[in-house]
């Protein structure tokens, strides 16, 4: 008998489901007797034990359904250690359900902080595997995450809108895309939809960078400019501030985010009339794409072998387009940033894209 916990935790994306059922699918095909346990809402349910006994018809039909058959939460990993409201010990009674239903294994489909939980527990004695999920793509030890092509196809696709209306009225038009702290989503998205001026923030910008690109887009006679700008952009002064002192700043301002402020500068220093679109959870809605359905039945695979062979305590990851092992305690903690110096940022630069530096 061999007794698996199922999870996903942080925020969602579109091929979580396509993730599970790799997983289910490769161990039900091999594996005689076999019982899946559904956690819901994250290490929500793991805590306090909500959970259900899933059965193969769970994981049929669920490769292009987005979002999460199990159901998401965020549940901040600088809290694991604090007791609940009513004093409950939270990673306590994780283990306790674990060893309650007799688990082989738990597998955990999350980003970075679900990956620091799953690494917290594996040093608590626990057997873990993790699935790396973000549309951000800042999983260290991975080259990609699932949900990130998805969500590149949507940013684009926004993007893409924006072009045709930009063109009819010659005004510079900044579109906002996630990716938290770092800039994959951002670039990918923008030298895909031809963006004019892209942002990140690995790459500080110069308000005046900015400002010259948009006027030397005017002087060649081209009416419009579109910026992809990451959520996490950052201009080179308020890179140089404490985080206590960006906050203030920031407070003081009263933006609802970065791209109002760009915004507000362009206008001020060029006179276009300059406008914001954030897609927001958009980025993450929908279904799967056919690289993440792809990738996902991979790593699905791919952790149900690691599974059968009790190779616990590891993240699946890709690695030059082969699947791969990774140890938890290497990776959990560390973010994969946009590297400003790499390949493609300066083949993005040699054909004219701005980066604001
Ligand atoms: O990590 C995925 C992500 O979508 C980020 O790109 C974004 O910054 C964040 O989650 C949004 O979080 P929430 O859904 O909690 O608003």
């Amino acid at each position: 008998m061999l007794r698996i916990g199922l999870l996903t935790s942080g925020g969602d994306c579109q091929a979580l489901n396509a993730a599970m059922r790799g997983v289910v699918k490769g161990l039900s095909a091999n594996v005689p007797d076999l019982e899946v346990y559904g956690f819901f809402n994250g290490y929500h349910g793991l805590i306090y034990g909500d959970y259900r006994l899933l059965t193969s018809n769970d994981f049929s039909g669920i490769l292009t359904k987005g979002g999460t058959i199990l159901g998401s939460s965020r549940q901040p990993f600088k809290l694991m250690r604090e007791p609940d409201e009513n004093g409950l010990d939270k990673v306590e009674a994780m283990k306790s359900n674990y060893y309650k239903l007799n688990l082989n294994c738990l597998v955990i489909l999350g980003g970075n902080g679900t990956q620091k939980t799953a690494n917290l527990l594996r040093e608590e004695g626990l057997n873990i595997i993790h699935l790396p999920k973000t549309i951000d793509n800042d999983i260290y030890g991975t080259d990609m995450t699932f949900g990130f092509y998805s969500a590149v196809n949507i940013a684009c696709e926004a993007i893409d809108c924006i072009h045709t209306t930009a063109a009819s009225h010659n005004r510079v038009f900044i579109v906002e895309v996630m990716g938290h702290k770092v800039g994959w989503l951002t670039l990918y998205a923008g030298v895909a939809s031809g963006a004019d001026i892209i942002l990140l923030p690995e790459i500080p910008y110069d308000d005046d960078k900015i400002v010259e690109a948009i006027e030397a887009r005017h002087k060649a006679g081209k009416g419009f400019t579109i910026l992809a700008v990451a959520e996490g952009a950052i201009s080179k002064e308020d890179a140089k501030l404490s985080k206590k002192e960006l906050k203030k700043k920031q407070e003081k301002e009263g933006y609802p985010s970065v791209s109002y402020r760009i915004a507000k500068m362009i206008g001020d220093r060029t006179g276009a009339e300059a406008r914001v679109t954030v897609p927001g959870h958009t980025q993450r809605g929908g279904s799967p794409c056919p690289y993440d359905r792809a990738l996902c039945t991979r790593l699905g695979s791919a952790a149900a072998k690691a599974i059968m062979d009790q190779k616990y305590g590891n993240m699946v990851a890709i690695v030059d387009g082969e699947t791969k092992l990774v140890p938890l305690g290497e990776v959990a903690g560390k973010l994969k940033t946009v590297d400003p110096e790499c390949k493609m940022i300066k083949e993005a630069k040699r054909i004219g894209i701005s980066f604001g530096d």
